[in-house]
């Protein structure tokens, strides 16, 4: 395929906000114990914080990290996560059917997040409890002191407030599995009276609503309808969910699944400004795409068949190449949403469908899917560009017509740099690009690396960890302010001009 691509930095969507680049640790299998957390490992501080996982932590560019789940958090008392150790409950974790220690909680996790630097993403339980523990969490976290939690936090030896901004309404209320599953007028007067309540702690606060768990939820749409008709003047984002995996052996559907994740997106765009314009507000509620990743989720037997394990292996995925293609291409619809998607966490960070993997005697490692989300992360800078394409459309079982070949460009006008991200879907050819960078003046290529191509199925693993790495290209030209590259077979492709 060719694919003609016109360039210019007047056409701007939005600025990269860091928030794209965020994460989520969940209390579920290995992600924070045997994860970023393993006291007596090699690698561990005093603390008990896997250095080797944080350098890959912060390798991987992350931003925002979301905690503490995920369906852990609708059975959660954050109670039993502070305090003397020693004195912590053994708890029945009834979301993954584990037995949780609490040796790690909020104290904890703040302490690892400022080391990482990160902002943390705080989501109070609103499954099994309601505003009044939610008030007492940012009690304890945020408030400065001189009342009976914050003299806790105090007493538990953290004198300054946490400062926590974002905050989740719950998790995934909509869904049959989630402890506390309500209908989306329970939840959205339960949400909206929270939020209200908490803005009274600490009105600096900056708070997620709960959408669907996916859009194939039977009440995908309405969910968010009715929630936002209860809380659009209280929350500032509604939250997204979405794991891809392909189906059976249609490839082809699989390469197109960022057009599943733009469709979605613009499907929740189009119902927050429905919600807007029946309330006759001029307010732009934002996307927070607080969990997004592949998972082979039909190859997950399910809640109910786990037993009591503490910290056991669940969905360890491994990622392949053509994952690694895929999911860049995920990153790249996150990009094109810039104007309406804030906050994006790749669930989840550590072992636990990770990008990142770790296990008690040997070195962390990372897989596939690291990659584009580093580079990504550390490349896409100032503002996201209005892109025109040109190019052949296939068509596909999930999502119609696609096209071949699909690209993202930002623009860093302080620097100059120019990144180009370019997904090349054809199976069997490689794409020819032609992109019209004349408006920018004199330009060269300081890079152009490519993942994907040959070996689909490989992927790293501990013996290998470094088998799969980005690729350099080499043969493109700048002719006339006409940059011409070849994009192999099945590849997601970083150029960067300067
Ligand atoms: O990330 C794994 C799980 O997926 C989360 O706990 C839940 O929110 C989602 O269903």
């Amino acid at each position: 395929p060719t694919a003609q691509v016109t360039l210019d930095p007047a056409f701007r969507i939005a600025p990269v906000g860091r928030r794209l680049f965020g994460s989520f640790v969940e209390h579920m299998g290995r992600c924070v114990y045997g994860g970023i957390h393993e006291p007596g490992h090699s690698e561990a501080d005093v603390d008990g914080n896997r250095l080797d996982v944080l350098k890959l932590v912060r390798d991987l560019g992350v931003s925002v990290v979301r905690y503490p789940g995920g369906n852990f958090v609708s059975g959660y008392r954050w109670e039993d996560g502070v305090g003397p150790v020693g004195n912590r409950p053994r708890r029945l974790d009834l979301a993954w059917r584990s037995i949780e220690t609490n040796a790690f909680g909020l104290n904890e996790f703040m302490a690892w997040s400022k080391l990482a630097k990160l902002e943390p993403m705080l989501a109070v339980n609103l499954g099994t409890r309601g505003i009044q523990e939610a008030c007492d969490l940012l009690e304890y976290t945020n408030h400065p002191g001189g009342t009976r939690l914050s003299d806790l936090r105090r007493a538990h030896g953290v004198a300054e407030p946490h400062n926590v901004r974002l905050w989740c309404l719950g998790n995934e209320m909509d869904g049959p599995w989630q402890i506390g599953h309500t209908t989306a007028d329970a939840y959205g007067r339960l949400a909206a009276e929270t939020a209200k309540a908490m803005r009274q702690v600490d009105p600096t606060i900056e708070l997620v609503a709960c959408g669907s768990s996916n859009a194939d939820m039977p009440t995908f749409g309405s969910w968010e309808a009715t929630v936002l008709d209860h809380t659009f003047e209280h929350v500032d984002y509604i939250s997204l969910h979405a794991y891809y995996e392909q189906n059976g052996d249609d490839r082809a559907s699989f390469l197109a699944t960022a057009a599943g994740m733009d469709r979605f997106i613009e499907g929740i765009v189009a119902t927050a400004d429905h919600v807007a314009a029946k309330k006759k507000s001029r307010k732009r509620l934002m996307l927070s795409f607080d969990e997004w990743n592949l998972w082979q989720q039909s190859r997950f037997g399910g809640h109910t068949n786990l037993s009591w394990e503490q910290a056991p292996r669940l969905i360890e995925d491994t990622y392949t190449v053509q994952d690694a293609v895929v999911f860049g291409s995920l990153l790249m619809s996150l990009l094109r949403h810039a104007d309406r998607v804030a906050i994006a966490c790749l669930a989840q960070l550590v072992n636990v469908i990770g990008p990142i993997r770790a296990e008690s005697d040997r070195p962390a490692w990372a897989q596939t899917i690291f990659h584009p989300f580093a580079l990504t992360a550390q490349h896409a800078r100032g503002d996201v560009l209005r892109v025109a394409t040109t190019t052949d459309l296939y068509d596909t079982a999930e999502h119609g017509a696609v096209p071949l070949v699909d690209v993202v460009a930002t623009h860093d006008s302080e620097s100059g740099q120019v990144t180009v991200f370019a997904i090349n879907r054809h199976t069997n050819e490689p794409a020819r690009l032609d992109i019209d960078l004349r408006a920018f003046g004199d330009l060269v290529v300081a890079e152009h690396l490519y993942l994907g191509g040959d070996d689909l199925d490989a992927a790293n693993s501990i013996e290998t960890p470094e088998r799969i790495a980005p690729v350099r290209a080499t043969g493109h030209t700048i002719d006339g302010g006409h940059l011409r590259a070849s994009a192999p077979p099945v590849t997601w492709n970083m150029l960067r001009l300067v």
